[in-house]
């Protein structure tokens, strides 16, 4: 299948990229769709959503529609196609992972995501096993902080683009199998999850972009040659940018992100201690269906 995101193929990429640049979102008040009811989508509505995703592989959705569960997040997720969720070990039953400060759980206060700090750029499960491919995602909000918590979102695909006309070595190098690896973590009990070694960019069976990455300086070992180090150099630099294309929201209560695994971030914070943040975190090891 004929790919934009081929070296070889400078003619289809050109194309793509034309078209990518005239249509992805840079206004966020764009991204945003108010919605009714998540459990039954108006076709109105899931064209809108899926607008958004289809330019810009991301959408936030608004509803009145509260308080929300589990079970709403799993029926959201089917009308786009999202049904393989990722077997998390820390999550819920349904595989559905509940996001918010775990002071006291010796298990889960060691991880970042479940304790107030800043979280840097990353794409979810860049510590997975290629079987287990995290390409969609729902972030969803039941109870934003007290203060803080904001995301930085940022379209995959147009981080590729720019490296791209930056630098095509650069490409090459972050398409490398062996551009990044996350060391194997132990827990107590010996080897939790083996060593990942694996590219920065890959493409999908269905042609499309996948992106694993952090920008921790932790647990993380880059390919140790000039050009993927210039490479995440200049990933880094992107990413610190005023780029138009990164966006600034604060989920709220009823909001949520439904995306195609983009890029993002989230800020320290700190809780109203009566109302904790709370989000529902779904990952899917498929795209949203239709982008
Ligand atoms: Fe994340």
């Amino acid at each position: 299948m004929q790919t934009p995101f081929d070296l070889d193929n400078s003619a289809s990429y050109l194309r793509w990229r034309d078209q990518k640049l005239k249509h992805a979102i840079t206004d966020t008040s764009e991204l945003i769709v108010e919605i009714k009811d998540p459990l039954a989508l108006t076709s109105f509505e899931h064209n809108a959503l899926l607008d958004r995703c289809q330019r810009s592989n991301m959408v936030i959705y608004a509803t009145r529609d509260l308080p929300a569960d589990e079970a709403m997040v799993r029926q959201f997720g089917l009308q786009f196609g999202l049904k393989s969720l990722d077997a998390n070990w820390l999550a819920g039953e349904q595989g559905i992972t509940r996001v918010t400060v775990c002071a006291n759980d010796g298990k889960r206060q060691a991880y970042i995501p479940y304790t107030d700090r800043a979280i840097k750029w990353h794409t979810d499960g860049y510590y997975n096993s290629p079987d287990r491919t995290i390409r969609g995602m729902i972030l969803h909000c039941v109870q934003s902080a007290g203060q803080g918590g904001e995301n930085r979102l940022l379209d995959h695909e147009i981080v590729y683009l720019m490296l791209r006309d930056e630098n095509c070595d650069f490409i090459r190098a972050l398409t490398a199998p062996d551009a990044m690896t996350i060391p194997e973590r132990a827990d107590e009990h010996g080897v939790a999850r083996p060593a990942q070694t694996g590219p920065v960019f890959s493409v999908n069976a269905d042609s499309t972009l996948h992106m694993r990455y952090t920008a921790r300086t932790r647990s993380i070992e880059w390919k140790q040659d000039p050009i993927t180090l210039a490479a995440v150099n200049a990933l880094e630099k992107l990413l610190t940018s005023d780029l138009v294309h990164i966006h600034r929201t604060r989920l709220e209560p009823g909001m949520g992100l439904l995306c195609n695994n983009v890029l993002h971030d989230r800020s320290e914070f700190n809780d109203n201690v009566q109302h904790p943040r709370l989000l529902f975190r779904a990952r899917y090891h498929e795209r949203i269906a239709g982008t």
